[in-house]
This record gives structure tokens, C-alpha cells and sequence, in this order.
């Protein structure tokens, strides 16, 4: 349910990436409680948070599983959390059947507005390795938008 009420956090991974596995004859994209957005993003209803000028905590829940090159190439994000102190924090999630949280980005708040927030994403040193260490930590990926729940506003 990615609707105003609720809240959601909409990510895209990267464009160059979505790109990529666009092109791979055997891909498969499987959505569980995620809709596809626009532009090939991807939207994770939120299920709990709170939000003041100094913290924000958000967790959104669905996972979002990207495969190919017959189950070589495979990316899960599963339950995103977006964490923020001030103007910068990190973006987490369950990367791997067996549960385990990982962080994968640094965030950076590009624009706070009533009721969302777009943040800057860069690849942390442990998300590297979802993406087959092909893009250096540091790396920009896509914006994250979180839309703030109704009642947190
Ligand atoms: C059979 C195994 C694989 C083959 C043949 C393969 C092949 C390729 C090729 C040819 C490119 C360059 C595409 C281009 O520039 O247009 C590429 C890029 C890439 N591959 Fe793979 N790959 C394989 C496995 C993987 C795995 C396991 C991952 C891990 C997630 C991965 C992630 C990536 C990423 C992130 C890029 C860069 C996409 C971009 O942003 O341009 N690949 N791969």
C-alpha cells in the first residue's frame, strides 16, 4: 500500500543497473508487498517510524528480489530502514534468506519537505559486495523518497 497514509519509501537502486539487468535475457524481478513506481523505481510501504528535526527512523517492509545470469547475479532487499541523525544516516536491509540486517548506503538529506524527505544515497563498504563489488563504496546510486506516514507529519 504505497499511499499517503501510510508512508513509503520508494528506491530505484541505480538506473545504470536497472538498465543492465534489462538487457539479460533470463532476468526476473519478484515484488512481495513492493510496487513497481515510476521511471522502474520501487516502493516499500512503511511499517513504523518517527520522525523529528533531529531523528528519523523509518522501516518499510517488502522485499524486492533481483536475479539473473541463472541465479549468479542475485539482490535482495528485503525490509528497508532509513536512519537519520541531523542531515545524515543510512540506509539498512535484510540482504539474505537467512535474515541478516546489513547497511548498505549513506544518506544525506538533499530535500526536506512537509511530509517527505529526498535523500542522497552513496554506497557504504558493506553494500558494496550485494552489487558483485562492481561499483566502489562512494558510489552515488539512486535518490531515496521517503513519504512521511499521515499522522507523523
Ligand atoms: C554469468 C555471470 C555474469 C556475467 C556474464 C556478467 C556480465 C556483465 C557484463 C557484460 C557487464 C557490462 C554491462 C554493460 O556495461 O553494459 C556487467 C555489468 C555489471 N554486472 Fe554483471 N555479469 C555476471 C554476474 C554478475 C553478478 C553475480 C553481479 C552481482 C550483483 C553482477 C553485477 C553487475 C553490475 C552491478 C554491473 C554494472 C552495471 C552498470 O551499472 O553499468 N554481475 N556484467
Amino acid at each position: 500500500m504505497a499511499d499517503d497514509t501510510h508512508g513509503s519509501l520508494t528506491w530505484g537502486l541505480k538506473k545504470s543497473f536497472r538498465e543492465y539487468v534489462s538487457g539479460i535475457s533470463d532476468r526476473n524481478i519478484a515484488l512481495d508487498g513492493v510496487e513497481e513506481a515510476t521511471e522502474g523505481s520501487f516502493t516499500f510501504p512503511i511499517s513504523d517510524g518517527t520522525s523529528t528535526s533531529e531523528d528519523t527512523t523509518f522501516s518499510a517492509m517488502g522485499t524486492l528480489i533481483v536475479r539473473a545470469h541463472r541465479g549468479m547475479l542475485l539482490v535482495r532487499i528485503q525490509d528497508p530502514h532509513v536512519t537519520l541523525s541531523g542531515s545524515a544516516g543510512s540506509l539498512s536491509a535484510i540482504t539474505r534468506p537467512t535474515g541478516e540486517r546489513q547497511q548498505l548506503c549513506r544518506l544525506d538529506v538533499k530535500v526536506r519537505e512537509a511530509g517527505a524527505l529526498i535523500l542522497r544515497v552513496e554506497l557504504a563498504d558493506d553494500g558494496a559486495p550485494l552489487f558483485g563489488d562492481i561499483y566502489p563504496p562512494g558510489t552515488v546510486m539512486d535518490d531515496v523518497t521517503l513519504r512521511l506516514p499521515r499522522e507523523k507529519r
